[in-house]
């Protein structure tokens, strides 16, 4: 069983008083934009509450192969694009995928504390990997990662931009966490929410 969240306590108990700032979901306080709220409208109007195509709807997968070509510069097919309900659900999919029960997943730390519960409750044990601490805010040191790797390593979990220390990957961290994945044969599971 997943333990109670601390994050949905705070939200319950901060819920409806509006004498308190509510910063425990990452979340904007400005409402959503009006082109999003009539499309959302138009689409109940005209009827679209029916089942969909299950992988997310063919423009949307194009529209995110386009803009991935556009970032990255290299093409990518739109059948490798798949929308879900909610980043968590990804997560959920992405651990279900590739850990099994009583396999291990590296997560540098402090971490976002959801992530060790989406782990838990597959049977995966999370290994915190300690982020180090720099005058600049933190580093993640690819020798960390490589000494926690056991025969039951899966995959390494990268958060970045992380929550909740807000440390982003330089490039070349990225590049030496795919190297240690190829060498080991790992997953990497890259939440960049
Ligand atoms: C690091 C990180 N990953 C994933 C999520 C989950 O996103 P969602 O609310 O879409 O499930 C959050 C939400 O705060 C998050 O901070």
């Amino acid at each position: 069983m997943a333990p109670e969240s601390g994050i949905v306590e705070v939200f319950n108990a901060g819920q409806g008083r509006d004498d308190v700032i509510p910063l425990w979901a990452g979340e904007g306080d400005l409402p959503t934009p009006q082109f999003i709220c009539d499309a959302a409208k138009q689409s109940l109007d005209n009827g679209e509450t029916f089942y969909t195509y299950q992988r997310g709807i063919p423009e949307l997968r194009s529209a995110l192969a386009e803009y991935h070509q556009r970032v990255f510069g290299q093409a990518f097919a739109p059948e490798r694009f798949f929308v879900t309900g909610s980043g968590m659900q990804s997560i959920q999919l992405a651990i279900q995928a590739i850990a099994s029960s009583g396999e291990e997943v590296l997560v540098p730390a402090p971490t976002w504390p959801n992530i060790e519960a989406a782990l838990g409750i597959r049977g995966v044990k999370p290994v915190s990997v300690p982020l180090r601490e720099v005058p600049e805010g933190w580093e993640l040191d690819v020798n960390d990662l490589e000494s926690s790797i056991t025969p039951k390593t899966a995959a390494i979990f990268l958060n970045s931009p992380s929550n909740p220390t807000g440390w982003v990957a330089s490039e070349e961290v990225l590049r030496q966490v795919l190297g240690l994945a190829r060498k080991h044969g790992l997953w990497i599971i890259a939440d960049e929410i």
